[in-house]
């Protein structure tokens, strides 16, 4: 019996699955802006409590080794943040002349030392929960150097997020590392690999990329389940 349904019916089943499509995607789209924090991005840099803490001295300047502080950064997957009695080994009243260290810019560090408690240093750094338990140890053994994730550390009075920490960014090294390698004994020397890194792209490094690859070896994973619960 044509007429008895208007021919546009026919489109019917096609429009609500359409429209039921769009409403889960806009609720998924909804879910996913609400519930998926926002992670930081490159440039990120959080106000840091009291003076904060300078890299460009105590690193560039003073020289003081990055493991000197991130003590567990090539013995574990997490590179720790130090506790104030690290801090105080230089910072007690008398280890070092107020010529050189103001005393108020490090009273917040004596303050929390004496009343037995932290300094909430905010994070700068910070990969989404549905990504495994990142492994700075693997990646510190392999010639990675902190320099290639985490930019020119020496030379940060604050630091900030200098690389993008993407998936793609990640990838981008996985499937062809060489170009970011280097002794590893030389990952904490950021100044000179940042030289020698930055020769290679012109053609000038002085390490032999391909002796280095032959004996690290690396096979940096590139399946989902390294990377992913
Ligand atoms: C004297 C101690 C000390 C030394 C030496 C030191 N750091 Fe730090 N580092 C800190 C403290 C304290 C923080 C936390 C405050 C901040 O983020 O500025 C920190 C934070 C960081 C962060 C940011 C962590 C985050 O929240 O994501 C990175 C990356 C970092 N350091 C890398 C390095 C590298 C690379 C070196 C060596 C070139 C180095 N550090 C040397 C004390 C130190
Ligand atoms: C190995 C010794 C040493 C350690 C460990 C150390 N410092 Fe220092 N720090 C110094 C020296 C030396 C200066 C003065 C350098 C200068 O002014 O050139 C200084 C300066 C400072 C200043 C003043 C910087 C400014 O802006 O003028 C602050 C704040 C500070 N340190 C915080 C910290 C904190 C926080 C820690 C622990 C995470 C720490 N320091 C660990 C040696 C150290
Ligand atoms: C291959 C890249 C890569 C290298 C190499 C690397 N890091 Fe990281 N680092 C990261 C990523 C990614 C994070 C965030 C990890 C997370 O959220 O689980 C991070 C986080 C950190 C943090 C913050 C830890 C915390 O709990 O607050 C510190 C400190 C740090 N790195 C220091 C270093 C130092 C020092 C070196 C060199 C000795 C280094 N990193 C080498 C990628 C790297
Ligand atoms: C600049 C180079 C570089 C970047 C950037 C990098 N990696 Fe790697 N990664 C490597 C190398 C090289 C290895 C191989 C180590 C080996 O085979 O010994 C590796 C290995 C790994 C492994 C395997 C660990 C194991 O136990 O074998 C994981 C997981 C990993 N990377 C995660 C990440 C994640 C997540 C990121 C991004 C946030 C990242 N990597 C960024 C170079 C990099
Ligand atoms: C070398 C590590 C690594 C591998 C391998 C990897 N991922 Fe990821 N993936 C990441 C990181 C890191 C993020 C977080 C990116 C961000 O915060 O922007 C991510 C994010 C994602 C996201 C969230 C959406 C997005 O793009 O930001 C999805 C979905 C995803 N990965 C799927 C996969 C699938 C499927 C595979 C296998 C084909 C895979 N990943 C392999 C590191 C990896």
């Amino acid at each position: 019996m044509p007429g008895l349904f208007p021919k546009w019916t026919n489109a019917l089943p096609t429009v609500t699955a359409a429209m039921a499509m769009g409403g889960a995607v806009t609720a998924v789209a909804g879910v996913w802006y609400y519930f998926t924090p926002k992670y930081w991005e490159a440039g990120y840099m959080p106000q840091q409590p009291g003076s904060g803490f300078n890299h460009q001295i105590h690193a560039g300047k003073l020289g003081i080794d990055c493991r000197y502080c991130h003590t567990k950064v090539e013995q574990s997957p997490e590179a720790n943040v130090p506790n104030v009695a690290t801090c105080m080994g230089c910072h007690t009243e008398n280890r070092l002349s107020t010529e050189f260290v103001k005393d108020e810019k490090v009273q917040f560090i004596r303050d929390a030392y004496a009343t037995d408690e932290s300094i909430e240093w905010r994070r700068v750094h910070k990969l989404p929960d549905y990504v495994r338990n990142f492994p700075h140890h693997v990646h510190i053994h392999a010639g990675v150097s902190c320099y290639s994730c985490h930019g020119q550390i020496m030379g940060m009075p604050e630091v900030f997020q200098a690389e993008p920490l993407s998936m793609g960014w990640c990838l981008d090294c996985h499937r062809d590392p060489g170009k970011h390698l280097v002794e590893p004994d030389q990952v904490t020397r950021l100044r000179e690999v940042e030289q020698e890194l930055t020769a290679r792209r012109h053609h000038e490094g002085t390490m032999d990329v391909d002796a280095l690859v032959e004996a690290l070896r690396t096979a940096p994973p590139e399946t989902c389940g390294a990377c992913h619960h």
